[in-house]
């Protein structure tokens, strides 16, 4: 071996270092992620349903609540914020990305610009945000975020979509995206979201799921993205929301799994679920029954949004009074998903979750 070659291998292995490390500590047993980086415009959504107008300041309170309240870390290991919270602090002045630090949680960043339809391909879309990322992601390590989502979107509809082609269109995006989030020292975490709605049965979303991350695997690898520093978000594999055959918990977790040994390689650092549309609930049930198969090559946990905050928003309802029994709601949330990735969440004799 040269001189060179092993000073530009200890070189690397130098850099790739810090990405496993914080893989690792995303990935921490017991703990998950909080995906708490809506847009403002997806914001206000979540804020109309307890009937607040989508006002900075709402938007501000709802962060420090989920952000600041005591006790999280014990079960997050990770939050991912969006572009005006990363740069937010609470009321206090400290800057949320800090608050989360400080805790021992992970701050992350969604970077992605949303989706634009595929010209040519009705019904389906791409993720936009490529240009000046690399510049984005600088600014972004700065602010503390030491990881960053990416979320593409797959539609299932009657026979026809997805297409390859829109796929692997999704797939070059975040593979890209990968590739420049590991040089600049952050954690990609890459996120092909199957939709939930429309009523395909369980077995075309496994199919689907099953060939969307072959193709998103195959071109990762293509581009040299180091996949031990790598984080998958994937949807559940779950008949649509409108199906009239709708599966057991045991049924999603063994098609889930199915799904993932023939796709996703075992250096993989780890597996992290979006919630999608679920109740949370259903999805704290289908998370325990995927732990409940036993140890996998990969470590698995939660990375929701709808399903954490949704319980949070109905506790506090826009009220500073309501603020202590929100924060204790979105700790027992998450002490619950906390429990089903170790197969160990009891919903009988959960009275919370709905
Ligand atoms: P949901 O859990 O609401 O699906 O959101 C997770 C996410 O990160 C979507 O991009």
């Amino acid at each position: 071996m040269s001189l060179y070659y092993f000073v530009t291998l200890i070189l690397s292995m130098k850099k790739n270092t810090k990405l496993y490390e914080t893989v690792a500590a995303m990935m921490a047993p017991g703990k998950g992620i909080l995906a708490a980086d809506e847009s403002d415009a997806t914001a206000g959504k979540r804020l109309a349903m307890v009937h607040l107008p989508n006002e900075p300041e709402n938007r501000q309170d709802f962060r420090e609540i989920l952000f600041a309240a005591p006790g999280i870390e014990e079960y997050l290991s990770g939050v991912i914020m969006y572009d005006s919270s990363i740069k937010s602090a609470t009321d206090a002045g400290i800057p949320f990305a800090d608050v989360l630090t400080a805790k021992g949680i992970v701050p992350g960043i969604k970077v992605d610009l949303g989706t634009v339809d595929l010209h040519g391909f009705k019904g389906e879309v791409v993720s936009q945000g490529l240009d000046g990322l690399l510049e984005r992601f600088k600014e972004y390590y700065d602010l503390g975020a030491r990881f960053a989502k990416w979320r593409a979107v797959i539609t299932i509809d009657e026979d026809e979509l997805p297409t390859d082609a829109a796929i692997t269109m999704n797939c070059i995006m975040l593979a890209r995206y990968a590739q420049l989030a590991q040089a600049a020292g952050i954690v990609p975490m890459v996120e092909p979201e199957v939709i939930y709605s429309g009523d395909h049965t369980l077995a075309k979303a496994e199919l689907v799921t099953t060939r969307t991350l072959q193709i998103l695997f195959h071109t990762l690898q293509t581009y040299k993205v180091d996949l031990e520093g790598l984080i998958l978000k994937s949807s559940m594999v779950l008949a649509g929301d409108m199906c009239p055959d709708q599966s057991t918990p045991e049924q999603v977790a063994n098609a889930t799994l199915r799904t993932f040994h023939l796709s996703v390689p075992h250096e993989v650092g780890g597996i992290v679920f979006l919630s999608g549309g679920q109740t949370p609930k259903r999805s704290t049930e289908n998370l325990n029954a995927i732990a409940r198969l036993g140890q996998q090559p990969w470590p698995i946990t939660f990375s929701y949004s709808r399903a954490i905050e949704e319980p949070v928003l109905m506790a506090w309802q826009g009220k500073p009074d309501r603020v202590a029994e929100a924060q204790k709601t979105l700790l027992h949330v998450c002490k619950m998903n906390s429990l089903a990735t170790q197969g160990k969440y009891d919903s009988a004799s959960d009275g919370v979750l709905k």
